[in-house]
């Protein structure tokens, strides 16, 4: 199962995709901000944009990857193929590990809490596994690409075990049926055929473009910091061993904490995001729950350039778990296209 991502656009990506259009002479390479999932990168490619990708999480740029490569960019010779990766990491051997001692019940031998994001045996397999990629990397058996596409399988696969109510902010008291069970990798089918695609791990302010790019831009909008409710999906992507704090066993975050996630810098945030694009078309998601309000935007992006919303109408978003789409209304989300018209 695909990671659970707050704002995930994977019920919008084709609307979002209808409104923006199809790559043309004169702009054919998308460049997606804020890429989390990927999901809109790959929509774009689905249609023959060329893309690149940008998200200060490394684990976001390593899941959206994935879904772009195809077989013929993959050299897994030295394995024997991607199906025969995935089945020897289903063998490796588990771990006493970083997991193991600070994510499962083992930790309370470690510290003062004892965690239950994953099982003591589950926790042992991430650990193997990540341990044998990494291994097959150093030993150069697979390179920069197989190894993100192995990572973001591990990823996926530990999200279908994990025992939490979407995301990683917290860990739950009892059990869930899914986290008893055991983790498994599986081999994705891998994108139809080869694009030109590249991801960054940065930050959005940083990101580089050419006149003709055409910007997709999916800030945060609520107070969620990304860089806390997937640090466990981090730690996979990173295998380091950072030290963690608190009952949720936080790794340091604050270093990139997204101004986009405080109400009081938000807008600003935005605008100063887009101003500093030198891409002419800019298409900005966002959200009726977000912290900036419609009217907000709409009085302060015009210094940015020419503007039109796209209402992609109200779509249930995305809720952790039941209680918590009970008491949620739909939320009517748009896109909001910037023309550049070099007033910026
Ligand atoms: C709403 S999510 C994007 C969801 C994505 N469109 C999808 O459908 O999966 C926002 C993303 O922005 C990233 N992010 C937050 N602040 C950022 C910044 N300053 N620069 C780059 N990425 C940032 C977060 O890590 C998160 O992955």
């Amino acid at each position: 199962m695909a990671v659970r991502y707050i704002g995930s656009k994977a019920r919008l990506a084709e609307a979002i995709l209808d409104i923006i259009g199809d790559p043309s002479k004169g702009s054919s390479h998308f460049v997606d901000g804020f890429c989390g999932t990927g999901i809109v990168a790959r929509a774009a490619a689905l249609r023959g944009w060329s893309v690149t990708g940008n998200d200060t999480l490394l684990s976001a740029t390593y899941l959206a990857d994935a879904s772009l490569y195809n077989e013929h960019e993959l050299d897994f010779a030295r394995i024997g193929d991607y199906a025969a990766a995935i089945a020897e990491l289903n063998k490796a051997e588990a771990a006493n590990g970083f997991i193991w001692r600070t994510y499962s019940p083992a930790s309370s031998m470690f510290c003062n809490y004892e965690r239950r994001y994953f099982t003591e045996d589950n926790a042992r397999r991430i650990d193997g596994v990540r341990n044998l990629i990494a291994d097959w990397h150093e030993r150069g058996l697979i390179g920069y690409r197989e190894q993100a596409l192995l990572v973001a399988d591990l990823i996926e696969a530990t999200n279908d075990i994990a025992n939490i109510a979407g995301t990683y902010g917290c860990f739950l008291k009892k059990w869930t049926s899914q986290s008893e069970g055991k983790l498994v990798l599986v081999p994705r089918t891998l994108f139809p055929r080869r694009i030109d695609h590249k991801m960054n791990v940065g930050d959005v302010f940083n990101i580089t473009t050419s006149e003709s790019d055409t910007v997709y831009l999916d800030p945060p909008y609520t107070k969620r910091q990304y860089a806390s409710y997937y640090h466990i999906p981090e730690t996979i992507a990173y295998h380091d061993e950072p030290t963690v704090e608190g009952v949720a066993g936080l790794r340091p975050w604050k270093h990139i904490a997204s101004p986009f996630c405080y109400k009081a810098r938000a807008l600003h945030a935005i605008s100063d995001c887009i101003g500093r694009l030198r891409a002419k078309r800019v298409f900005l998601s966002y959200s009726s729950q977000g912290h900036v309000a419609l009217d907000d935007l709409l009085t302060t992006l015009p210094n940015n350039g020419r503007v039109t919303v796209h209402q992609l109408g109200e779509i249930g978003r995305y809720r952790p778990n039941r209680i918590a789409a009970e008491g949620d209304a739909s939320v009517e989300e748009y896109l909001i296209e910037v023309t550049k018209d070099g007033r910026a």
